[in-house]
């Protein structure tokens, strides 16, 4: 079988890289960078060390924040015009998912004809955007090190993936320091989207020897660092472990893609403003349920990463060890509630159900579900 793995994007990490991006940016040939961030990261004070080192590397930066949390293809329309008109030619994205994505999503636009929704799909984009740095002040989506964008349609309200080589960022900074102030509710949310991508990545369909290596060992930081970051937002080797786990699962399902969860997750967030790695979270363990017969000696090994026992056991026993580690770990991490919380009720699983159906996720899945399975799942999810 024949196999590529692309990797356009430098990774520089350590606590304190943040601090080097003006001589990184330099590097890369940046004369003036749209710095693109959600308002909360510069009142957090986390822009600081990044516009510092821009000025002592003698780079002009202009900073854009009209950015918000689940962005629509609206905010990137406007972004992209104040990206136009900046004379930037380097967009530095800083934060979570969302700033990340929206900075891709700028540098796309403005050397793309027409709306971002012209390019839902895998490879669609003609030109090459920007340069896009990326600097996460989360850990979870991954964004920094994939070929993703998720932007939602403002018309229909669903979510439109672009998926493009050419939308990879040229260097993710990866800085413990930046998520030490990340509150434990959003670090748990966040680190259960690390550890969604990682366990549908190890087990779908497309899965081969790169990417499986880069899951397990990013599913060995998240089980025995997500429960210390939460406990204490302050300890820096359990926040390196999340960000660059998140990191790392996004190597691995940027070559493979995902599964069901994520296409269950994309519908119910978009239509009941559910955050995308709680909506994730909440589904993780019954889809992992579901899938056990489709791969179980792989969510075997997944227990054991968990520190299960599973030796000697049945496989089937020892797979359905995974489900109970995760169950085990959300309930430490303080992940309770379901998707009733966020007023989904029965009455919407069809809709949401047939929504899901349409996601390219589900066919790389280790099992093969239909309506009726997915209802099902989104029951017990509830
Ligand atoms: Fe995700």
């Amino acid at each position: 079988m024949l196999g590529v793995y692309k990797l356009p994007t430098e990774l520089f990490f350590g606590c304190g890289a943040s601090r080097h991006a003006g001589e990184k940016l330099k590097e890369l040939g940046a004369r003036k960078v749209f710095v693109v961030c959600d308002p909360g990261i510069k009142q957090a004070g986390l822009l600081e060390g990044i516009t510092t080192s821009l000025k002592e590397a003698g780079l002009e930066y202009t900073v854009y924040e009209d950015i918000k949390p689940e962005p629509t293809s609206d905010i990137i329309e406007e972004g992209t015009e104040h990206l136009g008109k900046s004379g930037c030619d380097v967009v530095l994205g800083v934060g979570g998912g969302s700033a990340l994505d929206c900075a891709k999503a700028f540098a796309a636009m403005v050397t793309n004809e027409g709306r971002i929704t012209d390019y839902t799909g895998l490879g669609k984009l003609k030109n090459k955007p920007l340069p896009i740095v990326a600097v996460p002040t989360t850990a979870g989506t991954g964004s920094e090190a994939t070929m993703f964008t998720v932007i939602t349609d403002a018309q229909t309200k669903m979510k439109a993936p672009v998926g493009s080589y050419m939308l990879m960022p040229v260097l993710a900074i990866l800085d413990p320091e930046l998520t030490v102030g990340l509150p434990p509710h959003l670090t748990a949310s966040t680190g259960m989207d690390a550890l969604t991508h990682a366990v549908e990545s190890y087990v779908n369909v497309n899965s081969h020897y790169i990417s499986e290596a880069l899951s397990l060992q990013a599913i060995k930081l998240i089980a025995r660092s997500l429960r210390k970051a939460v406990a204490k937002g302050t300890n820096l080797k359990a926040r390196e472990d999340m960000l660059l786990a998140s990191t790392i699962a996004a190597l691995a399902f940027n070559s493979t893609r995902l599964g069901l969860v994520h296409a269950m997750s994309q519908p119910a967030g978009a239509h009941f403003g559910i955050p995308h790695g709680l909506s994730n979270a909440i589904l993780l363990p019954h889809v992992m349920e579901y899938n056990l017969m489709g791969n179980p000696e792989k969510f075997a090994e997944i227990a054991a990463l968990f520190g299960e026992p599973t030796a000697g056991l049945p496989v089937m026993a020892a797979a359905a060890k995974a489900v109970k580690a995760v169950k085990e770990l959300m309930a430490d991490i303080g992940i309770v509630e379901g998707l009733g919380a966020f007023g989904v009720r029965e009455e919407h699983l069809g809709m949401l159900a047939d929504e899901a159906l349409t996601s390219g996720n589900v066919p790389l899945n280790p099992r093969q579900p239909s309506k009726g399975d997915i209802i099902e799942i989104y029951k017990k999810a509830l």
